[in-house]
């Protein structure tokens, strides 16, 4: 029985699928360790607004289990000695350098985790791959672990997330099924049984799926390539409606309550972000071609040109609508994080359509309810188009939405946020230059009333 877990990497990932166990388990001590000091002080800190990622719900469970059997720290090498089971949970980024550059994924924080394991080990464990890797790590992770030669047994499984975030409590309260991959051997099925128990803390065991191991690495890239590919999917029928009068939502509707389509994952967007669909479906053309399975890496790569195609297509739409030329004007951006509900900004469409509209000297005006400038800053800055000097001339950062919009040709809405339903757009209207432009990266306002109130109105997928 598993009484002790570690989890190397205290992320997006690492700290709420470790609160969640650590609250459904109340016999199980979990220590979540991090490189990162100030991330393990923010999960730490007493006040809960500065815990370091924002996610509904979080708050709550961590509060309720931290310091009783929940703990955060920066003691990698006694967490690991004290574990039966150690969950790796570090992040596994697109690599920017060598062989494979821009495409496979950068698997040396596996690598460190899986030689510290090796090194300060000395009682049996099971290692849990939780972060998304290429099919086949396993082997890897056990070359390096198998070899050490002090006797200890590892088990090697894989465990993929599915959860997402924005409802990663809700997600891992109730998650549609749990993947677990091992060896076919006694010691393997004993292992994929002893993390079964696990979660059989709270879920169905008809939940818990348990597959090979290279099924389960690859299932989860194969999953978030096929929710990737509905987002393209329907951003490309988004450029045609807008083309022939159709309405995206209208044609969402009508195709989602088609039993074998399904309704979710049909929203037109501005293009899909966050860290993992793009990452995680340049790996799989990556792995793809390393087999010569050219066909299937040029039918998943068609998912990423669609949407880098969508990001552009957007930012180009408002110079066009803006009389061909944005330099010098104003323009709010109301949304930065890639999705709403959520303080994470990795491969966020926002930093896209923000970047094209600088290239072209527009001056942004920021506002995003959980995203600080300082962020907002540094993504610019990390695609390295200008200088952060010029970044910084270029936006301004508020916090109050109504300032935002105040005195702006046009105001672009590029998160889901649901207050931004909410605002008194009569307001914004009368405080801003005109004429007045919305930019609806979302489909979420109502062209009408916004029509009606005086808006020039462009929603993402709907004709004219
Ligand atoms: P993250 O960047 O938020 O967190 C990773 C953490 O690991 C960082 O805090 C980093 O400091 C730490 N770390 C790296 N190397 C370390 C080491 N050697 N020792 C100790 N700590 C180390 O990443 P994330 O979003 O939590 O993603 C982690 C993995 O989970 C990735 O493989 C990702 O693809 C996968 N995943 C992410 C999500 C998501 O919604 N973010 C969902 C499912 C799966
Ligand atoms: C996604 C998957 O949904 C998770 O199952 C997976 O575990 C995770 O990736 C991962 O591996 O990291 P996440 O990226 O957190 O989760 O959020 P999603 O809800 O999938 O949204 C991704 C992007 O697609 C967002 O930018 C979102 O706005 C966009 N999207 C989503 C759309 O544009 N339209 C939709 O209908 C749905």
């Amino acid at each position: 029985m598993i009484k002790n877990i570690c989890c190397i990497g205290a992320g997006y990932v690492g700290g709420p699928t470790m609160a969640v166990i650590a609250n459904k388990c109340p016999h199980i001590k979990v220590n979540v360790v991090d490189l990162n000091k100030q991330r393990i002080l923010d999960w730490n800190d007493e006040d809960l607004d500065k815990l370091p990622i924002y996610e509904p719900g979080l708050s709550t469970i961590v509060s309720r289990n931290r310091n009783k059997n929940l703990f955060f720290s920066t003691d990698v090498d006694k967490a690991i000695q004290e574990a039966d089971a150690i969950f790796i949970s570090v992040n596994t980024p697109t690599k920017t350098y060598g062989v494979g550059k821009g495409m496979a994924a950068d698997l040396k924080y596996i690598e460190l985790c899986a030689r510290q394991i090796a090194k300060v080990a000395t009682s049996d464990k099971i290692i849990i791959e939780k972060s998304t890797l290429p099919v086949r790590t396993a082997e890897a992770i056990s070359n390096i672990l198998k070899n050490t030669g002090n006797g200890v047994n590892f088990q090697i499984l894989s465990n993929p997330e599915f959860l997402a975030e924005g409802t990663a409590i809700d997600d891992l309260f109730n998650p549609d099924r749990v993947l677990i991959g091992g060896e076919d051997t006694i010691k393997g099925r004993e292992a994929i049984n002893k993390l079964t128990e696990v979660y059989a803390n709270w879920l169905p065991r008809e939940k818990i799926l348990q597959t090979n191991v290279w099924s389960s690495e690859l299932s989860k890239l194969t999953a978030n390539a096929f929710l990737a590919q509905r987002v393209s999917s329907i951003n490309a029928m988004s450029e045609l409606c807008e083309h022939t009068g159709a309405d995206i939502s209208e044609v969402s509707k009508a195709i989602g309550t088609d039993s074998r389509i399904g309704s979710k994952f049909l929203k037109a967007s501005v293009g899909f972000g966050g860290s993992c669909f793009q990452k995680d479906i340049l790996n799989l053309v990556y792995i793809a071609k390393s087999y010569g399975l050219d066909a299937v890496a040029d039918y998943w790569e068609q998912v990423i040109l669609m949407n880098d195609h969508q990001k552009r297509r957007f930012a180009s739409n408002i110079v066009k609508t803006l009389f061909n030329t944005v330099s010098g004007k104003k323009i709010a951006i109301l949304g930065w994080a890639f999705k709403k509900d959520t303080n994470d900004t990795r491969e966020s469409s926002a930093i896209y359509v923000a970047d094209e509209l600088l290239n072209e000297r527009a001056e942004l005006k920021i506002y995003d309810p959980k995203v600080k400038e300082s962020k907002i800053l540094n993504d610019l800055n990390y695609l390295n188009t200008r200088s952060s000097q010029d970044n910084i001339n270029l936006i301004t950062t508020l916090n109050d939405p109504y300032e935002t919009c105040k005195a702006t040709h046009a105001v672009a809405v590029l998160t889901e946020w649901d207050e931004f339903k909410a605002y008194d757009w009569k307001k914004i209207y009368d405080s801003m230059l005109k004429p007045a432009f919305i930019f609806d990266g979302r489909s979420i306002l109502n062209v009408q009333v916004l029509e009606k109130i005086g808006f020039k109105v462009y929603s993402i997928g709907k004709g004219n």
